[in-house]
């Protein structure tokens, strides 16, 4: 092919993705526009389900047209439900607009985020300084990175304290595995999200590394906990960790942190704070003093995935001392040596990734589209709506509150007229698939205080009280179907 043959197939795709950018883009804002008319979830229709699980691979290229039609046709109306505000499950929001559209100019660039004078690298800094700043976590350049989630953010930092823990022992893990070291110990909520123990086990703490910290209804049992970590002290083991949340997934509750971290200082511990959901909640100024001490954490994870809207996926991982972790991850092959003499290193050095996603532009585009206080006027909003949904349930005598609510959950129970109480747990059990199917709300369920629970979690920027109302609504409807097909 000639140069002038190139240059013109060159012009021809870039005319081709014009065209089809136009056409994909106009496409999700009228998806976006319609959402809230629609059924918040329904089931994928059977046939579409077998086509997309039998897609042949295609043999010769399909255009960008057809793939941005069967993206409109196939895909986007059958979506999670999160775009819609009547959906309250788990803890998942709709996307930001301006993270929609970020994402696209960072799919563009494609960098691998890692090292190097270029934008993105510098932009992660800046964006993981502005997280900590929006929650008042100190922050030093190096001590923080974007992570997949909150999972990972959380293996990232346990691994920190891993470290620190067995160095001070006397023990090199990254050498020496875990063969011959004192054994750990983790003081860990019941409370704590999964990923806590899920972080331990893969780190070879094991979860019968796990002692559960003795709180009670919000309250902190300290000389419990102290006993505790005397008499692990005696029997030999190594205690190491203690977890809070500021925000816990099944019904949003602050753990108290500034005795946890009282506890943590003198008892030589680090200190780590699952923030993933509510760490944003401390700038509702009503519960703002309910986060005193998670300033103090040696790490704080948080979600801008969860109550930001970034669009999946935007973790956070930040730490008091970025050396905790790049004494945990720092491993530079001659072929990885860009910038590794830079004060901070790479973002390499800090984490589980080597190839690393551009997370900071649709996070930058996200903070920034609303600024501090809009951000602040959203988490103020949410928290005044679920206390506006605990006042309904309040109400309903079919249903009744499992928790008060702090931030933007509420938990809850049905117990439908004439249902015998030893029925009550299956049927909130199998509740959250009957509301989910009839397409008006979306709620999830959990096990909360040793029973089944259901769980609303308010993130939508758009969802009012008549939502709030259809939801009660909803369930009361559900509950009865249920109760009365015994
Ligand atoms: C409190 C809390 N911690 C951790 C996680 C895990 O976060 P991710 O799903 O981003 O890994 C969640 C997820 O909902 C959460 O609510």
């Amino acid at each position: 092919m000639s140069e002038a043959d190139a240059g013109a197939a060159g012009e021809d795709e870039l005319a081709a993705f014009r065209r089809a950018g136009h056409a994909l883009v106009d496409g999700v804002a009228d998806h976006l526009a319609a959402l809230p008319s629609r059924p918040v979830w329904q089931p994928l229709p059977d046939a579409l389900r077998s086509e997309l699980l039998a897609l042949p691979l295609p043999d010769r290229p399909v255009a960008l047209d057809a793939l941005v039609a069967t993206t409109m046709r196939d895909v986007l109306p059958h979506a999670m439900g999160n775009g819609h505000p009547g959906f309250f499950g788990w803890v998942n929001p709709p996307p930001s607009r301006a993270g929609v559209i970020a994402s696209l100019a960072a799919a563009a660039m494609n960098p691998s985020v890692v090292a190097g004078d270029h934008a993105d690298v510098h932009l992660e800094r800046a964006v993981v300084r502005w997280l900590a700043e929006l929650v008042g976590f100190p922050h030093a350049p190096g001590a923080g990175l974007l992570t997949s989630g909150a999972s990972a953010a959380t293996i990232v930092c346990l691994a920190g304290a891993r470290g620190r823990a067995l160095t001070r022992a006397g023990h090199d893990v990254r050498r020496d595995g875990l063969a011959g070291a004192p054994r750990l110990v983790a003081y860990v909520p019941a409370e704590a999200h999964s990923c806590v123990r899920r972080g331990l086990e893969l780190l070879g703490l094991g979860s019968g590394a796990m002692r559960e910290v003795p709180l009670d209804g919000g309250r902190l049992d300290a000389t419990a906990l102290r006993a505790a970590i005397a008499a692990d002290r005696a029997s030999g083991a190594l205690p190491a960790l203690l977890v809070g949340s500021a925000g816990t997934v099944n019904s949003g509750a602050i753990d108290p942190l500034d005795t946890l971290a009282e506890i943590a200082t003198a008892e030589d511990l680090w200190f780590h704070v699952d923030g993933a959901y509510g760490a944003f909640g401390v700038l509702d100024p009503a519960i703002a003093t309910r986060y005193r001490g998670m300033e103090r954490a040696d790490s704080l994870v948080l979600d801008p995935h969860k109550w930001l809207g970034v669009p999946v996926d935007a973790g956070c991982a930040l730490v008091q001392r970025g050396d905790d972790l790049r004494a945990a991850f720092s491993l530079i092959p001659p072929y990885l040596r860009q910038d590794t003499d830079a004060a901070v290193g790479t973002f390499a050095e800090y984490g589980l990734e080597q190839t690393r996603p551009f997370r900071a532009l649709k996070t930058w585009a996200t903070i920034a589209a609303r600024g501090r206080a809009g951000i602040a006027a959203q988490v103020v909003r949410a928290n005044a709506l679920a206390r506006e949904l605990a006042a309904m349930v309040e109400r309903e005598p079919e249903l009744q509150p499992a928790a008060e609510p702090v931030t933007s959950i509420v938990a809850f129970r049905a117990r439908p007229a004439g249902c015998p109480a030893a029925r009550l747990d299956a049927l909130n059990r199998a509740l959250p698939d009957v509301v989910q199917a009839r397409g008006r709300a979306f709620i999830t369920g959990t096990v909360f205080g040793g029973r089944e629970t259901l769980r609303a979690c308010i993130l939508h920027p758009e969802t009012r009280t008549e939502h709030l109302a259809t939801l009660v609504a909803e369930v009361v409807v559900a509950a009865r179907i249920l109760a009365a097909a015994g």
